[in-house]
């Protein structure tokens, strides 16, 4: 039996998300921007996908730009906006404890002349909303802020940074909503949001795709030229199939979260009461506030790799930080700013759930990960 714990890397595309993007590659193969019929089935399919999505986001379609997933989001968001406003300023504010899609952005417009403000975190992660607002300037055009964090699962005070941005209108809000979406609520326009990424992959949908929610008014300056394709902001043909495939992802997991909430919080203590009782054991993740689909610890003193690819022997998948961050063999960025010291940031283990997951996969998570730090592959200091 396999037992997959790295739903926050990637999920499996749901069975009926695979079909209906399997239909609509080989029935609606249309071009959407093609004149005849074809083409026309196209065009519709992606209308109906994008009032979908936005109807389940409560936001207007035209705000909705289909994107190729998280990192082009948060690419076109954070480039777009600083290209787009480059004569209103040069400031920009994000966190120490951002998603490599979007901290690496930032430091590439460093490189360019923006100035950034990365915010620091707390031991529980989160940022302090007045940190936040002393460090507006005249020069700030964009505060950008990850809301579940993918390595820890904490959640950042998304709905106070909006009010407090209510105040400097001519600050943009974009919010890395990657981990969060399906999983843990937020009201896009209540939270005062202009820019907010989502992507498929991580709520059963299809690789390669994704949506930035763009608020109506918002300008930005494209990362892709060529056709009028959404709205100029995207050029390129729609991945139709994929978009479709997004929107029926998204229904299925928000049906399932009705009763998979629970079922979740239920994992999640099971979970976190196990680690607690493993003496080795050290907990990164904070107790409450936090996503209760991500659990991160560390054991100090051996390489997390090693543990992982023990656990693979066994068919239990399980990551340390980020996947794609995962290879360099670096302390997690993210929880030195959290104030761990090197070897407890250098010897975490993320566990990630789906509404899938059940409660005899982590007792048997639990049972092989007290035999492994029993022995086998325990590498003293
Ligand atoms: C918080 C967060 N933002 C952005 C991304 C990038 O998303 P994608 O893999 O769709 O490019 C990820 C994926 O790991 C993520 O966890």
């Amino acid at each position: 039996m396999m037992i997959y714990l790295d739903n926050s890397a990637t999920t499996q595309p749901h069975p009926e998300v695979l079909e209906t993007y399997m239909k609509v590659s080989s029935q609606y193969f249309g071009n959407p921007s093609s004149l005849h019929t074809l083409g026309m089935e196209s065009e519709a399919l992606l209308t109906k996908a994008r009032q979908m999505m936005a109807e389940y986001l409560e936001v207007k379609p035209k705000e909705v730009i289909f994107t190729s997933g998280g990192t082009e989001g948060n690419n076109l968001a954070i480039k777009g906006t600083a290209v787009a406003r480059r004569n209103r300023g040069k400031h920009l504010i994000t966190t120490e404890v951002e998603h490599a899609s979007a901290y690496e952005t930032f430091k590439e417009l460093e490189s360019l002349g923006y100035q950034v403000t990365y915010l620091p975190v707390d031991q529980n992660g989160e940022i302090s909303v007045s940190d936040l607002e002393n460090a507006i300037v005249p020069d700030t055009i964009l505060v950008s802020i990850i809301h579940v964090n993918n390595e820890t699962g904490v959640i950042q005070p998304i709905e106070e940074v909006g009010e407090v941005l209510r105040r400097y209108p001519h600050v943009r809000f974009h919010v890395d909503h990657v981990q969060g979406a399906t999983k843990v609520p937020l009201p896009i326009k209540k939270a005062n949001i202009d820019l907010c990424t989502l992507s498929a992959h991580k709520f059963h949908g299809m690789k390669g795709t994704g949506l930035l929610y763009v608020k109506e008014g918002v300008r930005l300056f494209p990362l892709l030229h060529g056709g009028v394709q959404e709205q100029k902001l995207r050029a390129g043909t729609e991945n139709v199939a994929g978009a479709v495939a997004m929107a029926k992802a998204y229904r299925i997991e928000m049906e399932q979260s009705k009763q998979g909430k629970a079922c979740l919080t239920r994992l999640h203590s099971q979970l976190v009461h196990g680690l607690e009782k493993m003496e080795d054991v050290e907990i990164n993740s904070p107790k409450t506030d936090a996503a209760y689909h991500i659990v991160n610890f560390s054991i100090p003193n051996t390489k997390p790799e090693v543990i992982i690819q023990s656990f693979a022997a066994k068919n239990i998948y399980v990551s340390t930080k980020s996947a794609c961050s995962s290879k360099l063999a670096e302390p997690s960025r993210v929880l030195l700013a959290m104030g761990l010291n090197e070897e407890r940031a250098s010897s975490a283990i993320r566990i990630s759930l789906s509404f899938q997951n059940t409660e005899e996969e982590i007792d048997i998570f639990l049972k092989e990960l007290k035999q492994l730090i029993l022995g086998v592959t325990r590498i003293k200091g």
